[in-house]
Parts: structure tokens; sequence; C-alpha cells
């Protein structure tokens, strides 16, 4: 590991609102955190994940946006979070957590019901390997485990391919094998910034016009960004 990585992995452990837990606390066995997230916080209020969070400017950006909601922003790379940790200390946003772990684990971190929507922003779309994709069926099904009933799915993406993966193929073909449980479609572009989305209120839109630091550079490149929103049913 680089020295500027180490350093910042080192400032990371000084944040009381960066989780790092180390491979014995999640091998086997369950978190401590997992279904007592909501004491963490020191209120009830919804919680909100940003999965391969990067630098995390979803959950900052959506914790100013929404007070009255709790963020945790997951990815595996500390010297990324820690960029977003630091602005969430100078902001003084207490309804924020970074969590560093393999979003594979998900279901380790998180009780049945405990989150009410999940983001995912500009993954990797993973050409080579479909079932790495975070809207594949393995990630799906982990997902419903911990979304409470009507729980959000949001996916904000430059690729056509993960855009129409997650449309065409991997959402229906999962609704289609869960009777039980499905994903209901509530918004979608693949031209967000050109078309917009009408139904969405000031608030939904200024979240929407949030960008990561991923997002600017390929918006840079001239790329059209899409997106997605689905309901769980169960
Ligand atoms: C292309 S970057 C996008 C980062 C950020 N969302 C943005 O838009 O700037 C993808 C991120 O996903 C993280 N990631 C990919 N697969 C992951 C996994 N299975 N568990 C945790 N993090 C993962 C990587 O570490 C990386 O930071």
């Amino acid at each position: 590991m680089g020295k500027n990585k180490l350093k910042k992995f080192a400032q990371n452990e000084l944040f009381a609102h960066v989780i790092q837990p180390s491979s014995s606390e999640v091998l086997n066995t369950d978190f401590r955190l997992k279904g007592k997230w909501n004491e963490e916080f020191g209120n009830a209020n919804p919680i909100v994940l940003e999965l391969a969070c990067g630098k995390g400017e979803y959950s900052v950006g959506m914790a100013e946006i929404y007070p009255e909601k709790n963020f945790i922003g997951i990815d595996i790379k500390g010297a990324r979070i820690f960029s977003g940790a630091k602005e969430v200390e100078e902001k003084r946003l207490s309804n924020v957590r970074f969590l560093r772990t393999k979003i594979d684990f998900i279901t380790s971190f998180f009780a049945q019901n405990e989150i009410s929507e999940i983001w995912i922003l500009f993954a990797d779309p993973q050409l080579e390997k479909p079932r790495k994709r975070l809207t594949s069926s393995i990630f799906l099904n982990r997902y419903i485990q911990i979304l409470q009933p009507d729980g959000l799915l949001n996916l904000k993406s430059d690729s056509t391919d993960l855009y129409n993966f997650t449309r065409d193929e991997s959402i229906p073909e999962f609704n289609a094998i869960n009777g039980a449980v499905s994903f209901e479609k509530k918004a979608d572009t693949n031209a967000l910034y050109e078309e917009g989305i009408e139904e969405f209120d000031e608030t939904m839109q200024a979240v929407l016009n949030i960008r990561t630091f991923y997002e600017q550079m390929w918006l840079e490149q001239g790329k059209k960004i899409m997106f997605l929103s689905y309901g769980m049913r169960k």
C-alpha cells in the first residue's frame, strides 16, 4: 500500500463515523451493529445505503438534503471513503457513517427490513463478470433480505450495458422467478439530464443533480447518464 493510502487508512481509524471491521468481526458471524444501526445513529429515522460509494458524494449530499434520514456509504477502498469522511467531519453531519467492507457481505451487516433505500451510483458494469454486477440476481437476493417493504432500489449509471442488463434481464428474470417478492419500476430514463423525470419533486431533482467523482468524469467525456428506480414489494 502507498504511503498516502496508509495515512488515509490510519486517519479513517480516528473518525468515529468510519467503521472498518476486521475480518474476524465479519467472518462467519454477524457484525455487532446488525439490527442496531438506529441505536448507532441515536434515532429511529430511516436508513439509506450508498453502495460502492467511492468518495461518498451521495451520502454527504443526501444527508444535507434529508437531515431526517440516516446514510451509510459502503466501499472496500478506504482512501476513497476518507474524502467523504473528512467532509462529514467538516460539515458536522451526524447522520452519515461509512463502512469499509465488501458489499458481498451486506447481509452480515444489516438485519431484515433494516434498510429503506439502496442507491448504486456509477458501479463498475463488470462486463466480463455478470455475477459481480451489483444488480445481478446474487445481489438482488441479498437486497431483498435487508430492504423493508416498499423500499427503494436506485441505479444511476453511465453504462448502457449495466442499465440494459438491470432493466431488461436481471430485474424481469428475478420478478419471474420470485412470486412473493418483486421490484416494480418507478422511474426509467436513459438520458437523465436531457429528459429529466417529471414526476419527481424539487427535492428529488436536487438529489439527482448530485454529481459523483466518476459521474463528473463521464459527463466531461460527453456520456449520457441513465437512471432506474424500483420499489420492492414483499
Ligand atoms: C467506479 S467506482 C464509483 C465510485 C462512486 N460511486 C462514484 O460514482 O464516484 C466503483 C466503486 O465500487 C467499489 N466496489 C466495487 N465492487 C465492490 C464490492 N463488491 N464491495 C465494495 N466496494 C466495491 C470500488 O472500490 C469503487 O470505489
